[in-house]
């Protein structure tokens, strides 16, 4: 065997989970899950391969140059999902004419991304998708917006540990149209922004001008990105009808009555990469701005009829366990408790095993978590061990207690004893 210690790690970007890590994991899933069903949400899940040629159409164009992709032995185009909505909309697709619209679903996906891997980046993340299909009214935003926001606060955040700043491609639109922005030049328009603060302004620039922008309308562009509120857009909208500020301020309106309202802030600059939203979109971030994005998503009318389903609307997010957990940390809130509900029988000699067996057997047909010792093992090794593993109860059989015909079960946390007979 060669001691090279670079093989033991993971691939650079992916993950391991020894069984510490993964209780904090499992916290963060248990509670996606919880907080999707107290919600409406149905769970539903596909496979982690998926058509390249499905991913490359969909999603937006820095996912493309992101994805994992490879031939199978039949020379097929295949890849690992770098997200999930590609998949639900062919799912959807596929059986759109015996679904009950709207629906409304939930999936925990591992993705995988071939990115730069800096904080709250990596290669392999778990997500948990929120999307609703077949609903035009903003309910369907309130919904998942609210749905993912439960899930902070049951990780045990606050309201004022994050934001979700909201805007809407649609109302951009409006926007720019006002500024004589034409609207086949909006699309690519969109994804030039959503380089803001990622690329110098002269490179959007240079994008803009791309998107077939003039030149003497960028600084118009560019000034619709200082926007802070919603009467600035109302005012630079000149009393011009807007279905799609109606519907922001509908959606903020929900999301206030469901007791959110402080955590919700319009912001102009919220566009997202992903080519296929055209609506409402959001993303969530620690107040302090100190992370990446926690969730995000939005609405995408289109998706369903590009994949080749009739045309129907959607509204989903997507909320990954990477920067939740960085901010878990942050807040001292990483801890779990999961090993303190189990108990660990030990005995002394190979004589007790055969007691220590029908105790465990026991205790297990009555529900409870229970580690039988492996060998038998000195009182002294055994309690420590117990006390080391976190064990709520900790029962240790010598030959003393077979001949007294009682065994007693100690209280890790108290150290109380019980008497249990024999
Ligand atoms: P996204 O913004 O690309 O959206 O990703 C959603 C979330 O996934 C991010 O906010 C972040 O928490 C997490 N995430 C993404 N990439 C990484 C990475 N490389 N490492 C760690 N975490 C990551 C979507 O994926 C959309 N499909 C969401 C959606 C669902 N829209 C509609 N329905």
């Amino acid at each position: 065997m060669s001691g090279d210690k670079q093989s033991l790690a993971a691939p650079r970007g992916m993950r391991d989970f020894y069984p510490d890590e993964m209780a904090l994991q499992c916290r963060i899933t248990d509670t996606w899950r919880a907080s999707a069903e107290r919600y409406g949400f149905q769970r539903y899940d596909a496979c982690v391969v998926e058509s390249l040629d499905l991913l490359k159409r969909k999603a937006g164009e820095e996912i493309v140059e992101q994805i994992y992709a490879f031939k199978d032995k039949s020379d097929r185009d295949l890849a690992l999902r770098p997200e999930m909505t590609p998949t639900l909309a062919r799912m959807v697709a596929a059986r759109q004419g015996s679904l009950d619209l709207p629906l409304k679903w939930f999936a925990i996906a591992q993705c995988f991304r071939y990115e730069r891997t800096t904080r709250g980046r990596k290669r392999e993340h778990y997500q948990l998708n929120l999307d609703i299909i077949g609903e035009p009214a903003v309910t369907a935003e309130t919904e998942v917006i609210a749905a993912a926001v439960d899930a902070l606060l049951q990780l045990g955040l606050s309201l004022t540990d994050f934001r979700v700043r909201i805007s809407s491609r649609a109302l951009l639109g409006d926007i720019l149209a006002a500024s004589g922005i034409p609207i086949e030049h909006h699309a690519a328009t969109f994804l030039a922004l959503d380089k803001r603060g990622k690329l110098p302004d002269e490179k959007i620039a240079e994008l803009l001008t791309e998107a077939g922008v003039a030149s003497e309308a960028q600084g118009g562009v560019f000034d619709v990105l200082g926007l802070t509120d919603l009467d600035q857009v109302r005012d630079l909208l000149k009393g011009r009808a807007s279905a799609a500020l109606a519907e922001l301020e509908a959606c903020c309106t929900g999301l206030t009555a469901y007791g959110l309202g402080d955590a919700i802030v319009f912001d102009i600059s919220v566009i997202r990469g992903l080519a296929y939203y055209t609506g409402i979109v959001f993303e969530a971030f620690d107040t302090e701005g100190k992370l990446r994005a926690i969730f995000g998503g939005g609405r995408y009318d289109n998706l369903l009829a590009s994949v080749g389903g009739r045309p129907q609307t959607g509204v989903g997010l997507g909320f990954g366990d990477v920067v939740v957990a960085e901010l878990l940390a942050e807040r001292g809130l990483t801890g779990s408790d999961e090993a303190r509900g189990r108990i660990t029988v030990g005995f002394m000699t190979i004589d007790q095993q055969p007691i220590a067996r029908r105790m465990a057997a026991t205790l297990r047909s009555q529900g409870e978590q229970v580690d039988l010792a492996l060998h038998p093992e000195k009182p002294r090794a055994f309690f420590a061990r117990a006390d080391k593993r976190r064990f709520a109860k900790a029962a240790y059989i010598g030959p003393d207690d077979v001949t007294q015909g009682t065994v007693r079960i100690k209280n890790m946390v108290t150290r109380e004893e019980e008497p249990l007979p024999v």
